[in-house]
């Protein structure tokens, strides 16, 4: 079988994630779940250790020294995440706790407020939850209705199916740019320009998007862009809400707090600009700041070579997967990101996992948070590989030397 080429130096790479050491159940820790959530490299790690030793301070409130240290520090963050997706201003970035507070705060800002009986939003057959679930409470509170885009048996998008789904009835198209259960990258430019022809907004999904390739939120053109640093080599409890300058500004605020204020009186208050206004309270401040490290972290790495390597493990082992009796690939989309579903003929998904756990190999196994996902394909769950640029293709070797071991075990 064809080895990966090495166009990045893995073991280097290794090297910065002190976890990949970790051994389990004596054997050497694979870590092939990094679509629920990536390891952290050191850099990431040490700012977070950094901002406690040398800079914890309350942000944006106070004139001393370490105050003024943390909220730059925070707002140095923000900018880099900034061009990370090339936004055109800090004001268009908004911290989260995650994707899924994002999504949330769109369906109850802009959603609860410009949502009537009889509008439409679209997602797709293959949403996570998070971007079904918020919708379904706020059409439920205006009188919307939930359309759905469906798929064929690959995992892609049916697009003439789409382009009769959206129509002027349609308000909002929110969906994912790349797959979590699988893996499927979306052609998200020809469905969002059947919703811009509508007049539609867009709200795009990008939590397994942004740890895999670059976005550009300006020539996306899209309105919203959701995601979670968690996924992304940065800590958990911080995600972005991008949104256009333009439509923050209409939209009311999410929560009532601290910080995003102007003024306060008892008959009236007064709100701040965006991003301030929907970031009420004291935010994860090292949790920003550390995402602004896992950002300094992968713009270093060569992204071509990342993307080319990535794509090496991935046909490496569907490959090596398709070379084992019995198993059922779930999702053979044309463009993927490194992100393999799978199901063994006759065992239960979660009896894989525990058997491929105890060999020190950790896989997803379940309905990822997308149901209606496991629904279409008729498996109660998948057993899921996802891989990130610091996993090697012995590693793959491993998980089916395991699953031989199981197919022997559970047979
Ligand atoms: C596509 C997608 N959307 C949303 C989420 C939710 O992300 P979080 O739990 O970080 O809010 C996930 C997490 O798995 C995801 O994969």
């Amino acid at each position: 079988m064809e080895k990966e080429k090495q166009l990045i130096d893995v073991a280097a790479i290794r090297a910065d994630f002190p976890i990949l050491a970790t051994r389990v159940n004596g054997k050497p820790l694979v870590y092939f779940d990094n679509g629920a959530t990536s390891q952290k490299p050191q850099l990431v790690i040490d700012a977070i250790v950094n901002y406690y030793s040398h800079t914890n301070s309350n942000i944006h409130r106070g004139v001393h020294h370490l105050s003024q240290l943390a909220t730059d520090a925070y707002e140095v963050a923000r900018g880099k995440v900034r061009d990370f997706i090339s936004a055109k201003s800090s004001s268009e970035i908004i911290f989260t706790k995650g994707t899924t507070e994002g999504i949330n705060l769109v369906t109850q800002t802009w959603g609860r407020n410009y949502l009537k009986p009889g509008d439409e939003v679209v997602v797709t057959a293959m949403e996570h939850h998070a971007n079904i679930v918020p919708w379904q409470m706020v059409c439920e509170q205006t009188g919307a209705i939930l359309k759905v885009i469906p798929m064929d048996s690959n995992g892609e998008l049916i697009l003439e199916e789409a382009q009769k789904i959206i129509s002027s009835r349609t308000r909002m198209l929110a969906m994912m740019h790349v797959s979590n259960a699988l893996g499927t990258i979306n052609p998200v430019e020809q469905i969002m320009e059947m919703a811009r022809n509508v007049g539609a907004l867009i709200l795009l999904d990008g939590a397994q998007a942004v740890p895999h390739f670059k976005v550009d939120v300006q020539a996306l053109d899209c309105d919203f862009y959701v995601f979670s640093a968690h996924k992304m080599f940065g800590p958990t409890g911080v995600g972005i809400l991008y949104g256009k300058e333009r439509i923050l500004a209409e939209i009311p605020p999410y929560q009532g707090g601290g910080d995003m204020i102007k003024t306060v009186t008892f008959e009236k208050t007064t709100y701040n600009e965006s991003p301030f206004k929907f970031e009420a309270g004291t935010p994860n401040i090292e949790g920003g700041i550390a995402l602004g490290a896992a950002i300094d972290y992968m713009n270093a790495l060569n992204h071509d070579a990342v993307i080319d390597y990535e794509n090496s493990l991935l046909h490496y082992g569907t490959q090596a997967l398709k070379a084992v009796e019995g198993v059922r690939i779930i999702g053979e989309a044309a463009h993927k990101v490194p992100v393999i579903s799978f199901n063994i003929n006759g065992i239960h998904p979660y009896d894989v996992g525990f058997i491929l756990d105890k060999q020190g190999i950790a896989v997803r196994t379940g309905h990822h948070c997308a149901q209606p996902v496991m629904d279409f394909f008729k498996v109660p769950g998948t057993i899921r590989a996802s891989f990130a640029f610091y996993n090697t293709t012995q590693e793959i070797d491993s998980m089916i030397d395991a699953i031989h071991l199981a197919k022997k075990m559970l047979k």
